[in-house]
C-alpha cells in the first residue's frame, strides 16, 4: 500500500507549483489528502487540487457537510508526513507559537508524524528575524525546513525565499519516509568501484566497475540511520547523504590499508568493490617508452581484503562478499563464501543481460552460511541495494 502524506497549502503564489508537487507524489504512488487555507484558495482553485490530488479538498473545520470524525484529527492519524508547501511567513509565525485558528494550523499541532516546511516569501520578510525566529524554533522543535533557494521572486526581485522546486521537496520528502532507522547506530563499511593497478605514472590496469552498485548500498544502509564509511576505488558516483564518509583510493593495496584501519568499528562489511587481483611487481616511476618488440608485464597478487577481513572479523560482525562470474556461477559463488569467511555472498551474473558493469539495474542472488539462497529480479540497482540490506538484517545480531 502506497504512503500517505497531507499536502498543507498556505496563501502564496508559489501554490501554484504545488500543484505539480501532487502530481509527483500520486506518481511516486502516495496517496494524497489536501489542505488549504482560505488565502491559498485565492491561487489555486478546490476543484484543480481535487482532480490532481484524487481526493476531497479539506478547507473548512465548521464545513456543514462534513462527515461526523474529527477531520483535524483523523487526517493527523492517517498522514504519514505533513508536507506545507508553500509555507507562508504567517503560516510559520501560526505554526511556531501554536495559533490554531484554521485547519491547516490545527492539523499542525494534532500531526505527530514527520513535518516538511518549505517556506515561500518576498527576501525581506524571509530575512527578518521574526521570521527566522519562528523557522529556527520550528527546526529545533523536530520539522524539516526545506530551505527556500535563491532567484527570481514573484514580487519581481531577486534573492533568497523562493520555494524549493516540487522536484526537490518530493525527492527529501520520499528519501526521508525511506529511513525505516533498521540499521540506527550501526556501523558500515563498503568498498566501491575498481581498482586503478599502475603500471607507470601513465598506464593502468583497471576493470568495467562503475561503482554504482557500492554507492546505492551506501545511501541505502544510511537512509536506514546507518554511519557509512565508503571506500572507494576511481568512480564518478557521488555520495549525498550526510551520514556517508567517503574515502578514495586508487590501488587494491591503498583500499586494504583504509580497510584494514576501521574494520574493527564495523558492525556490517559490505566489498562490493571489484578488486584487482594482480598489479604490476614494478611500477615504472617514468612513461614507459614504446619498442618495437611487444613487452610482458610482471603481475603480483593483490591482497585479498575480503580473505583478511574473513580471517579476523567477530561474531557480531556481518561480513557480506560479491561474487561476479560467467561460468559455474553457484558452485563459485558458494566456494568463495566458505573460502573467505563471509556470511552472505552476493552473486551477480554477466550472464543475465542488464545485470553486473555499467547498468543501472542488476539481478542477483545471494548465499547465506546457513545454507539459505534469495533470488531478486531484474531491479534498479537502488532496489537490489535495498533487497541486499534487508537480507543483510535477518542475519545482523541486534
Ligand atoms: N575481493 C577483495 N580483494 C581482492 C579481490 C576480491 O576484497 N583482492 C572481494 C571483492 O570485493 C568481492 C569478492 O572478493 O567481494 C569476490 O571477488 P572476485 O574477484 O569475484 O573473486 P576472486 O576471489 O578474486 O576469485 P576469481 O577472480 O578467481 O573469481
Amino acid at each position: 500500500m502506497g504512503k500517505h502524506v497531507v499536502i498543507g497549502i498556505s496563501g502564496g503564489i508559489a501554490a501554484y507549483k504545488t500543484m505539480q508537487l501532487i502530481r509527483l507524489f500520486k506518481k511516486g504512488g502516495y496517496e494524497v489528502r489536501v489542505t488549504a487555507t482560505r488565502n491559498a484558495l485565492q491561487f489555486v482553485t478546490p476543484l484543480t487540487i481535487e482532480t490532481l490530488s484524487q481526493n476531497k479538498l479539506y478547507t473548512d473545520m465548521f464545513d456543514p457537510n462534513r462527515t461526523m470524525e474529527v477531520e483535524h484529527i483523523a487526517l493527523a492519524d492517517w498522514a504519514d508526513a505533513l508536507v506545507v508547501a508553500p509555507a507562508t511567513a504567517n503560516i510559520l509565525g501560526k505554526f511556531a507559537h501554536g495559533i490554531a485558528d484554521d485547519a491547516l494550523s490545527t492539523l499542525f499541532l494534532a500531526v505527530k508524524k514527520p513535518v516538511f516546511l518549505a517556506p515561500a516569501m518576498n527576501s525581506n520578510m524571509f530575512e527578518n528575524t521574526v521570521v527566522q525566529d519562528n523557522i529556527r524554533l520550528l527546526h529545533e522543535r523536530g520539522c524539516h525546513i526545506l530551505t527556500p533557494n535563491e532567484g527570481f521572486l514573484a514580487c519581481g526581485t531577486t534573492g533568497s525565499g523562493r520555494m524549493q522546486e516540487p522536484e526537490e521537496i518530493f525527492e527529501r520528502v520520499d528519501e526521508e519516509l525511506a529511513n525505516d532507522h533498521t540499521l540506527q547506530d550501526k556501523r558500515v563499511l563498503i568498498t566501491a568501484g575498481p581498482t586503478y593497478e599502475p603500471i607507470d605514472p601513465v598506464r593502468f590496469i583497471g576493470n568495467h566497475s562503475s561503482g554504482l552498485m557500492g554507492f546505492c548500498l551506501a545511501e541505502a544502509a544510511a537512509r536506514k540511520g546507518a554511519q557509512v564509511t565508503i571506500v572507494s576505488g576511481p568512480s564518478s558516483c557521488t555520495a549525498k547523504h550526510p551520514n556517508i564518509h567517503r574515502v578514495d583510493v586508487k590501488t587494491a593495496e591503498e583500499m586494504y590499508q583504509q580497510c584494514m584501519k576501521i574494520v574493527d568499528q564495523q558492525d556490517i562489511v559490505i566489498m562490493s568493490a571489484a578488486v584487482a587481483d594482480y598489479t604490476p611487481a614494478h611500477p615504472a616511476p617514468e612513461k614507459i617508452k614504446k619498442e618495437q618488440a611487444g613487452m610482458a608485464v610482471e603481475l603480483v597478487r593483490t591482497k585479498d581484503i575480503l580473505a583478511s577481513v574473513g580471517k579476523i572479523k567477530r561474531d557480531n560482525q556481518l561480513l557480506i562478499g560479491f561474487a561476479l562470474e560467467t561460468e559455474n556461477e553457484v558452485e563459485n559463488a558458494k566456494k568463495k563464501l566458505h573460502n573467505k569467511n563471509a556470511d552472505l555472498i552476493v552473486l551477480n551474473s554477466l550472464r543475465t543481460a542488464g545485470a553486473g558493469f555499467r547498468t543501472a539495474t542488476n539481478q542477483v542472488t545471494i548465499f547465506s552460511k546457513d545454507g539459505r539462497e534469495f533470488a531478486s529480479e531484474l531491479k534498479s540497482k537502488q532496489e537490489i541495494a535495498e533487497e541486499i540490506l534487508q537480507t543483510a538484517l535477518m542475519y545482523i545480531q541486534k
